[in-house]
């Protein structure tokens, strides 16, 4: 919606953005001050509903003949209900109408509402939301409009967001918003050009220019590190698979520390490979990297702006899950390098299939202080949890509530799935020690985190925390929501380097 936002001085004449709460008055503050009386009569009108997401437009008539100043007040909701979080969705709704109106700068008044709360609200964290929902507000999806789309014009915007710790979160909101907005841009590139090697050049280009360290393994490097479920699954395209890898190192601090490992599951594309998709379930599929994506954008996050004081690794699991003579086939049985083997029942649960080569990995390679996996893994948490929130599988108290608070600040909602070995039961197989899905459809987001757990060393023990992010209902929108236009959401992107900042 913009071009760029960038927070700085602002002319007089700047937009104004104010807010209300459903059930409080207008501070004094704000009420004795010049735009008073515009904004009480603003507030009175119909359209005003002062919830969150809702906003009215008034305007400050200027002395001599300047043009008139636009002032936007914005709902907060009720006193008690509200959270910092909610300005993500409150200053969106006014951005998407100076977005409209073209207006090039504004400053922000929240402080005085803000104040109205008896708790006091979190000032570095309330501007980073609105930080955030500007920058989310950014992005666009025009890279693939050709000659036959009028481009719309974009204004570039710059902010007063209040001073002192609200545009510092400002600021680090519009970072961690880029990060996101990257991890999109990744989500939304068709498959024929996002194919893995590409996805690994991505990576790779990031990686250069922001000083992390960076690997990949294809072709033969896959089989000499036994890493079958890449190779199984990427067998039938063109366009092979290989395993990505980044490391950031910090400065200071915990440099030989054990690191935290973030795996994403990276199908480029997901045919359902020859237990092939049927109707339209193919359609959006290019968004099945979406884990990997989000790990790519967390690792921007962490070497630009959070900077965290631990090593982290990222391990991008990419695939294309295609059809061809080539394919690997139900009723194939493959061994991975942790000794366990898999009967191969349907060749669409592909997803657990790289992930459990990126699992042994970590185990055995990384030391790793916690491993947390973000993918589009299932149908079943869709039908579970919807859209709002992610399907989270930990056993580990302290790991999961490091996740939920992270998951608080960043706005990323999670929800507990249960563990139990009746479900890694459930994956038993008569020829081989596990299959990829059980043909009863039983638990379905549940039997992709019980196959997983297979290739956690040491998980009956409970040795190495670990977390199974399931966000194939959350990683994109149907429709315009909050900061966000219909599409990827960049799901993970926040919740991760929140989770770091923290570590
Ligand atoms: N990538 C899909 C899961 C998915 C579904 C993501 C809808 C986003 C939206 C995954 O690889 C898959 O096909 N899962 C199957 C597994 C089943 C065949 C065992 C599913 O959940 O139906
Ligand atoms: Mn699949
Ligand atoms: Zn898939």
């Amino acid at each position: 919606m913009f071009a760029s936002v960038r927070v700085g001085e602002v002319a007089r004449s700047a937009a104004m953005v104010f807010a209300k709460f459903q059930d409080a008055d207008l501070p004094r503050e704000v009420l004795d001050a010049d735009v008073g009386r515009v904004i009480a009569a603003a507030v009175q009108r119909g359209e005003f509903t002062g919830s969150v997401g809702n906003a009215v437009e008034a305007f400050l008539p200027a002395e001599g003949r300047g043009k008139a100043t636009r002032v936007i007040v914005i709902g907060l909701g009720k006193r008690k209900s509200f959270k910092a979080g909610d300005l993500r969705d409150a200053v969106a709704a006014a951005g998407r109408k100076l977005a409209a109106a073209k207006e090039t700068s504004v400053r922000f008044h929240l402080s005085p509402t803000l104040d109205q709360q008896k708790k006091p609200v979190d000032a570095k964290l309330a501007g980073r939301c609105a930080g955030e929902a500007f920058g989310l507000l950014s992005w666009n999806a025009t890279a693939f409009k050709g000659k036959a789309t009028d481009k719309k014009e974009r204004q570039a915007i710059t902010v007063d967001a209040g001073g002192g710790k609200l545009s510092d979160g400002f600021e680090l909101g519009l970072a961690l918003a880029e990060s996101t907005n990257f991890a999109r841009t990744l989500s939304e590139t068709p498959p024929n050009i996002a194919t893995p090697d590409w996805m690994a050049q991505q990576a790779q280009q990031m990686a250069r220019q922001h000083g992390l360290e960076f690997s990949v393994l294809r072709g033969n490097a896959l089989v000499r590190e036994k890493l079958v479920g890449h190779i199984n699954v990427g067998k039938a395209s063109e366009n092979k698979p290989c395993f990505i890898r980044l490391e950031y190192t910090p400065r200071k601090g915990r440099k030989n520390g054990k690191p935290v490992v973030l795996i994403g599951k990276t199908m480029t594309y997901d045919t359902g490979g020859l237990s092939l998709k049927i109707n339209n379930g193919m359609v959006g599929m290019k968004r099945d990297k979406d884990g990997g994506c989000a790990v790519l954008g967390a690792m921007h996050a962490i070497a630009t702006a959070v900077k965290p004081n631990v090593p982290v690794v990222a391990l991008l699991c990419a695939a294309e899950n295609s059809i061809s003579e080539e394919a690997y086939r139900p009723d194939d049985v493959i061994v991975y390098r942790n000794g366990v083997s898999v009967e191969i029942t349907n060749t669409d649960a592909e997803g657990r299939l790289v992930l459990a080569d990126g699992l042994c990995w970590a185990c055995e390679k990384e030391d790793p202080a916690a491993i947390i996996d973000l993918a589009t893994l299932t149908g079943g948490v869709v039908v579970a949890l919807g859209s709002t929130f992610c399907g989270m599988f930990c056993d580990d108290d302290r790991l999961r509530r490091s996740v939920e608070e992270a998951s608080d600040r960043s706005g990323e909602r999670v929800w507990q799935l249960p563990m139990h070995n009746e479900y890694r039961e459930l994956m038993k197989s008569p020829i081989a020690d596990i299959l990829n899905s059980n043909p009863n459809r039983k638990a379905h987001p549940i039997q992709g985190a019980a196959f997983l757990s297979y290739f956690v060393d040491g998980y009956l023990e409970n040795r190495i925390p670990w977390c199974h992010l399931d966000i194939a209902g959350v990683h994109a929108t149907e429709s315009d929501a909050g900061p966000f236009v219909k599409g990827p959401v960049g799901w993970g992107v926040r919740l991760l380097s929140d989770l770091l900042a923290a570590w």
